[in-house]
């Protein structure tokens, strides 16, 4: 198995209705992974580049939440519509997507 270039944390995080931290399942993160694993599959992007589902990885309020390394970009308010930039953009074209960028303060 080859190092990948980026790995990609796709927060998986289901508190429940009415919990009031929230999580980005309630946000509909099922959707962004889906559309992740759809884009990777039509470009044969598994070689390069690793998905993986996690638990909360931080700033529940702004989910779905997915962060990307060896960068450590955190993207928030994600959609699936979202998708295809993140892939174009920042794992083919190495410049992450800063209208998806939380804002730097959430890193504390
Ligand atoms: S539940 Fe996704 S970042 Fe906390």
């Amino acid at each position: 198995m080859a190092k990948p270039l980026k790995h990609i944390f796709i927060c998986t995080q289901n508190r429940g209705p009415g919990h009031p931290q929230g999580s980005c399942n309630q946000n509909g993160c099922g959707e962004v992974l889906e559309e992740f694993m759809f884009e990777f599959q039509k470009r044969d992007l598994g070689e390069k580049f690793r998905l993986t589902m996690t638990g909360c990885i931080g700033p529940c309020g702004s989910g779905p939440s997915v962060l990307v390394y060896p960068e450590g970009v955190m993207y928030g308010k994600v959609t699936k519509d979202d998708v295809a930039a993140i892939v174009d953009e920042h794992l083919l074209g190495d410049v992450p997507v800063a209208r998806l960028c939380v804002a730097p303060e959430i890193w504390g």
